[in-house]
């Protein structure tokens, strides 16, 4: 493990995960003690800082050292911070948001480098977020199998029926969508194709690239790719590839989609939670 000068930094599982502390992130932070955070980031693939209190503004600022802020294609922002998303659960909705293995905005061009949440109502038990490492579940699959998926491409799609069976908005005219949509949404592509292992722009290192938004392989049908996608889904989930990460209230955390699935636990019925979403754009994957 790296040792840090600036920050402290605790491993909180096998597969991924990593507590930093020793930093106030309603602070401006210096270029030495925002290096280390990074050199962390990549190496635990996602970090987390108890205790922050910060606001809309400060979040942004904090999302802006890692690069530019997405603008989400269908979810609204907040009427003052259009970059920020409310991923609000109300005591009556039953459905939440994002429980399904995905990788978020994969099914645009660039998707979404890093995304960083601010836990702001927590329920008083459960709505955890379980995060898999891609890079581990690729390393783990046979040379054969490692070569048959690099010549594949997955097709992803943002608004697709396999999963959800409506539309996003369908979905909010049933009243059954987790996120407040956009009454126009953005003219940006939501269907991309991606390669199925890509390699990661800053480490060099190669990971499955796939999630629910993955409709089938490029050049297949559904019927033909679904056996494999259900695999791959399995195999990535894995309980020594999974780090389920319990929230607090003012704990900020930052993941990497590039190498990673996530899935968000529905299990707090009858009770609120609220986070603070910003994601950060990304490259084209390769
Ligand atoms: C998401 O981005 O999918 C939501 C994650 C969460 O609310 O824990």
């Amino acid at each position: 493990m790296t040792s840090y000068q600036h920050i402290e930094v605790k491993r909180a599982a096998g597969a991924l995960g990593a507590q930093i502390s020793g930093v106030d992130l309603s602070k401006p932070l210096a270029q030495a003690v925002f290096d280390e955070i990074y050199a962390a980031w990549l190496e635990h693939h996602v970090v987390f800082f108890r205790e922050q209190k910060i606001d809309p503004n400060q979040h942004l600022a904090f999302g802006k050292r890692f690069g530019d802020i997405h603008i989400h294609p269908f979810n609204k922002g907040l009427d003052e911070h259009p970059q920020v998303l409310e991923i609000l659960k109300t005591a009556d909705m039953k459905v939440n948001n994002g429980a399904r293995w995905h990788s978020d905005q994969m099914y645009t061009a660039k998707p979404a480098k890093a995304t960083m949440l601010v836990a702001r109502e927590m329920p008083p038990y459960g709505g955890d977020t379980q995060f898999s490492n891609l890079h581990l579940s690729y390393e783990a699959l046979s040379p054969a199998m490692q070569q048959m998926l690099a010549g594949l491409k997955g097709v992803n799609n943002g608004d697709s029926k396999k999963y959800y069976k409506f539309s996003r908005e369908e979905r909010a005219k049933m009243g059954t969508g987790t996120m407040p949509q956009k009454e126009k949404p953005e003219e940006v592509q939501t269907i991309s194709v991606h390669p199925m292992v890509r390699t990661h722009p800053e480490t060099g290192r190669k990971a499955l690239y796939f999630g629910s938004h993955t409709e089938r392989f490029d050049n297949m049908t559904e019927a033909e790719s679904d056996t494999l996608l259900q695999f791959l889904t399995a195999h990535a989930t894995r309980p020594e590839f999974v780090y389920r990460h319990h929230w607090e209230e003012g704990m900020l955390t930052i993941w990497d989609n590039r190498c990673l699935q996530h899935f968000a636990i529905n299990d707090y019925q009858g009770y609120r939670r609220c986070m603070h979403k910003i994601t950060i754009c990304g490259d084209e994957p390769f």
